[in-house]
């Protein structure tokens, strides 16, 4: 790192707090303020991890020479906003996914406005950061279960914070505001495009037009299926489902909290070679959400002018692909997924 980094967080909830904890002790950070529209919560951050000050409106940060970086962690409605302000004042910015609230519009303006700008900006979408998936991924580049013929994945929530899902669900279904990650996950790992999407909402909790649980089917390019499930209810068991399946096995990972022996060797790559019939058990000490590691991807597009991971590209088409499952669900039809980026504006206009 060439320098120390003045850093500014705006959203003192609960992901917010999983960013500042990574990253207040280390050096070459100087947590320069915490901000949130409750002040108490703001205060509260502010003692625990001894950020320099804090504050109800982050803008006063922003003409200050000793802050180099925003992290967004307010809710996706507000982001937009928030990034403006921040490029604007020469800011860069780890911003949050979703890009923005499920409205095509904000999102396309958002990525134009990251395209042309000077500071850097990266979607955090912190599973690009996570060593199991990283392991994950390899393997299935690397051909060990085959071809790709199935991906499933479902990610439940028992919501025992259901003003903070309220506040969620304002902006983004479930299937957008997680899927965005699991739409992602589903080109990194393959390298296929998704070529179709459709699906189911139902509204658990909510009112409709709002669903509080989608399932979202997907064909890819080779012809193979996906299908994501996720939902935020206080009816419903919390739920973690990531599994691969190809011609030659399937892969299926479990998160340590999820594991019912040896948690203490951190997450499980279960990795089933069908040729063999044999079983291979890969236990990763992997951090769930690695905060740190993601600064750090920011921190080294600012010094070295390299391009994050997801790239803004990819970010953009994860949450176009999951626009167009929103749209799928409420027109109840399967729509056809573009091939090039500059397509969905015809599309999702
Ligand atoms: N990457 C992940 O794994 C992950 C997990 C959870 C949430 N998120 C994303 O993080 C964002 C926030 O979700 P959360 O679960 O932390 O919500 P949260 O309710 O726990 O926290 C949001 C906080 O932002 C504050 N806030 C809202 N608008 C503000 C503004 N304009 N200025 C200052 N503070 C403001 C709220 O008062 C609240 O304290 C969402 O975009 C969500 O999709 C990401």
């Amino acid at each position: 790192m060439k320098k120390t980094y003045g850093i500014v967080l705006i959203g003192c909830g609960h992901i917010g707090e999983s960013h500042i904890e990574d990253i207040y002790y280390r050096d070459g950070i100087r947590i320069v303020g915490v901000v949130d529209l409750v002040e108490e919560q703001a205060q509260a951050f502010a003692r625990k991890y001894g950020a320099l000050s804090y504050g109800t409106d982050y803008r006063p940060y922003l003409t200050r020479e000793d802050v180099d970086i925003v992290i967004i962690a307010t809710y996706a409605g507000s982001h937009f906003a928030i990034l403006k302000d921040c490029l604007a004042a020469g800011k860069h910015v780890l911003c949050e996914k979703p890009m923005t609230a499920a409205n095509f519009h904000d999102a396309h303006r958002f990525y134009e406005l990251v395209k042309a700008s000077g500071p850097k900006v990266l979607i955090a979408h912190v599973l690009r950061h996570n060593q199991t998936y990283h392991h994950a991924a390899k393997l299935i580049q690397e051909g060990a279960i085959g071809d790709i013929r199935l991906i499933r994945m479902a990610q439940n929530h028992h919501t025992l914070e259901p003003k903070r899902y309220q506040s969620l669900l304002h902006d983004c279904p479930p299937i957008v505001d997680c899927g965005v990650h699991y739409i992602d996950v589903i080109r990194w790992f393959t390298g296929l495009s998704i070529t179709s999407i459709a699906g189911v909402g139902t509204a658990i909790h909510t009112k409709p037009p709002i669903y509080d649980h989608g399932i979202l089917t997907m064909t890819l390019s080779n012809g193979a299926s996906a299908y994501y499930e996720a939902g935020w209810s206080k009816s419903m068991a919390s739920e973690n489902l990531k599994e691969f399946i190809g011609t030659r096995g399937r892969i299926r990972i479990t998160l340590k909290e999820n594991r019912l022996f040896d948690r203490e060797e951190g997450d499980l790559l279960e990795y089933y070679f069908a040729e063999e019939g044999v079983y291979h058990t890969i236990n990763i000490p992997s951090k769930y959400k690695n905060m740190w590691a993601q600064l750090l991807t920011l921190i080294e597009m600012v010094e070295t002018d390299r391009e994050g991971s997801p790239t803004l590209d990819e970010a953009y088409e994860a949450f176009c692909i999951a626009l167009l499952g929103d749209r799928a669900i409420r027109e109840n039809r399967t729509i056809s997924v573009p091939s090039s980026l500059a397509d969905f504006s015809t599309v999702l206009s």
